[in-house]
């Protein structure tokens, strides 16, 4: 099947952030990105504004013209945003404001209401939800029950291991996605992949539909250029 590349731009933004200009300009790079291959752009708006912009979603959203994704956890601040800007898919996030980054999935069963009540909220303005999640089966079957269109699995775990054992380190993963597709639930998947882990990721996982990916493919097009770096990416997701 075909798994979709989401690259996520807040890497750009950092950039441009330390100088205080608009170099490089995040909303060009996403308009790159889709003209390289690119079939989503994904970005983290966070409170502190410390890479994407409260204005930058708006001056994305009418730019991309793949799929929009926008993570992060929900707020109200962050549900007024995405309830205006309508990105195709709002991926919830568990951090909190002050988090350096996503580093663990949610605990649907102890904020089960609370994501219910946010998903209906999204799902009525049209919007497809996906849910952080680990590899917990139970975890994931909680998840259907919220009315998610999808999970996002949490690959920051295989990262790590994969370097150690990667049969071992895919084997959760691989049982996560057949689990969550047995629940009628798509599956996303983001953290620290990269050209080293993500095609075994791909061969071994059934049923991605997409991958979001950020540090490692922008570090990547520092040596390899924007272009040629998401073909390799997009190379790595080929049905082999
Ligand atoms: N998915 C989620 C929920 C994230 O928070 C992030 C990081 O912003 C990613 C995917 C992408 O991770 P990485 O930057 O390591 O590719």
């Amino acid at each position: 099947m075909t798994t979709n590349l989401s690259v996520n731009i807040n890497k750009i933004a950092t950039l441009r952030n330390a100088r205080g200009g608009n170099l490089p300009n995040v909303e060009n790079v996403a308009v790159d990105c889709e003209r390289f291959g690119a079939q989503g752009i994904t970005i983290h708006p966070r409170p502190d504004e410390r890479h994407i912009r409260h204005d930058d979603v708006f001056l994305l959203r009418p730019l991309v013209r793949t799929e929009f994704n926008i993570e992060g956890y929900p707020s109200p601040e962050f549900l007024d945003l995405v309830l205006k800007v309508k990105p195709e898919q709002v991926t919830l996030v568990p951090d909190a404001p002050d988090a350096l980054t996503s580093s663990a999935g949610w605990e649907v069963a102890e904020n089960f209401e609370f994501l219910c009540e946010v998903i209906e909220r999204l799902k009525d303005a049209g919007i497809r939800t996906s849910i952080f999640v680990g590899t917990d089966i139970e975890n994931i079957k909680m998840a259907a029950k919220t009315g998610a269109d999808r999970i996002e699995l949490y690959t920051g775990p295989y990262a790590v291991e994969y370097k150690k054992d990667p049969a071992k380190a895919i084997a959760p993963y691989a049982a996560a996605a057949k689990a969550a597709h047995n629940c009628g639930l798509g599956v996303n998947a983001g953290h620290d992949l990269s050209l080293e882990n993500l095609a075994y990721f791909k061969q071994n996982v059934g049923y991605l539909n997409e991958v979001s990916i950020g540090h490692c493919l922008i570090s990547d097009a520092l040596y390899l250029g924007l272009e040629k770096t998401i073909k390799a990416y997009k190379d790595c997701l080929k049905d082999k």
